[in-house]
């Protein structure tokens, strides 16, 4: 699903429908949460329910609600996207506005019913990547609450006085740098550890990216009571943008310290690809504070490089390495001693994924730089790119799950189904503990 809307989103910004001089435009805005919700907030959802089971060693609570959470995001999502293009007077997308909000909360409750439980039962805010997930689930309370009260204001309910402009800056910060950034960080000190066979565990530099985050995230949610009234002027949110910019850069020194401890002294290709978004998110915190003091091209590149060059970056590049990884553990890991098996690194054309994603960075570079000219023509040439960059990786996905890398001798009988089913979530794979007989 995310990968759908991803290509969809794309193709949308490739044919003019988003981009310099129509930001504020409903069709923009349609593409910009086709983009941020149905792509890196359905895959950072997935990726939580998947990995929260790990991080905390323990089966996750109620994995019977990942179908219908799913499909209410993506429901929820294209109402959205319908109920911005009412803005520009599309009628049928009347009413959407006012009710997506109501769909997106229900998946987003589903999905909190499955992760909480399952973190607080696991105390996993004793750990540094569990915490990091909770303050990211805190923020994704933050972004409804500022998006919803903004549909609401632009359906024309006047509940409350909203005043748009003031509440955005916060509600992109707890979208971009909160929710989805904050699980990122979470995800990626045991993910990274992983695949770089680098030692884990908590460190000075790892408290004080929680720290840093707490703050921000605390200032953000503060904050945007009073923007969203209008009563708080926009150099207020200066704070917690410094505050995020500077625990992006503790996150990257302890990466950093991370990287330098590994085992693994050839990195594969989703690490490799890995530390172009690490540099995306470097610039992007660094342009933080001129976006929100100056907005204009500073909040448009800024915004640009966190959602399309650091998340998209590392979703893509730790997406070929995930899809392999479980369709090894699938077809595979049931045969381990009784015949020969091949490597997870088998199942991917490692030369093929970092091609796709050598593009996908020289799109996001064409992109940052077009919106910094506002260039119109250089912003679709640069979603073109981008579209045919995710368009490789999903085919490589797919030969990934139809083995098509492997020698035919060495193929199961039966290849997996496409889509990975339900009946991996709970496998003893995510319960990293030893089962009781
Ligand atoms: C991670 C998730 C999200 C991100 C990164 C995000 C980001 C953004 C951005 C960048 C804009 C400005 C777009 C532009 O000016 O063209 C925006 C506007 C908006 N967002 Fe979101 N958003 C997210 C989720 C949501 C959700 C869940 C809702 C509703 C419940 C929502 C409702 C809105 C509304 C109503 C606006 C329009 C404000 C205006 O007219 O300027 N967003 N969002």
């Amino acid at each position: 699903m995310a990968l759908t809307f991803l290509f969809a989103s794309l193709s949308l910004a490739a044919a003019g429908l988003a981009g310099p001089g129509i930001w504020g435009a409903g069709t923009s805005l349609a593409v910009v949460h086709l983009f941020a919700l149905g792509w890196l907030c359905s895959m950072m959802l997935g990726a939580l329910i998947q990995f929260t089971p790990v991080l905390c060693a323990r089966a996750l609570a109620l994995p019977t609600l990942a179908l219908p959470a799913l499909l209410l995001i993506g429901a929820g999502t294209a109402m959205l996207a319908a109920g911005f293009l009412w803005l520009d007077g599309w009628t049928a997308g009347q009413g959407a506005l006012a009710l997506a909000p109501a769909v997106l909360a229900a998946g987003f409750a589903l999905a909190a019913a499955m992760l909480v439980p399952t973190l607080v039962a696991a105390r996993a805010f004793r750990e540094p990547e569990g915490r990091m997930v909770i303050l990211a689930l805190g923020a994704l309370a933050g972004l409804w609450i500022t998006g919803a009260a903004m549909a609401a204001a632009l359906a024309g309910y006047d509940l409350l006085p909203v005043a748009v402009p003031r509440a955005l800056p916060f509600h992109i910060l707890l979208g971009a740098g909160g929710f989805l950034s904050l699980a990122a960080f979470g995800v990626s000190y045991k993910l990274f550890a992983m695949f770089l066979l680098a030692p884990e565990g908590d460190g000075p530099l790892r408290r004080a990216v929680f720290g840093g985050a707490a703050l921000a995230l605390a200032m953000a949610i503060g904050l945007a009571v009073p923007s969203l009234a209008g009563r708080a002027a926009l150099p207020a949110g200066l704070p917690v943008a410094l505050a995020a910019a500077a625990t992006a850069i503790l996150y990257l020194a302890e990466i950093r310290r991370l990287w330098r401890s590994r085992r693994r002294p050839q990195p594969e290709v989703n690490m490799r690809w890995s530390r172009a978004a690490l540099a995306f998110l470097a610039l992007s915190a660094l342009l933080s504070c001129p976006a929100l003091l100056w907005g204009g091209q500073w909040a448009e590149v800024a915004v640009f490089l966190a959602l399309v060059g650091w998340l998209s970056t590392l979703t893509l590049s730790q997406m070929v390495k995930i899809v392999s990884f479980l369709t090894w553990i699938q077809v595979f890991a049931s045969q381990i001693g009784r015949r020969p098996v091949p490597l997870v690194t088998e199942l991917t054309d490692a030369r093929a994924a970092g091609r796709m994603l050598a593009l996908w960075c020289l799109g996001v570079l064409c992109g940052a730089l077009a919106l910094a000219l506002g260039h119109a023509a250089g912003f679709r040439l640069a979603a073109l790119i981008l579209l045919a960059a995710a368009l490789g990786i999903g085919r490589e996905a797919i030969a990934i799950r139809r083995l098509r890398h492997l020698d035919p001798a060495r193929r199961p009988d039966r290849l997996p189904p496409l889509i990975l089913p339900v009946s991996l979530q709970g496998s003893s794979h995510d319960n990293t503990r030893p089962a009781r007989a």
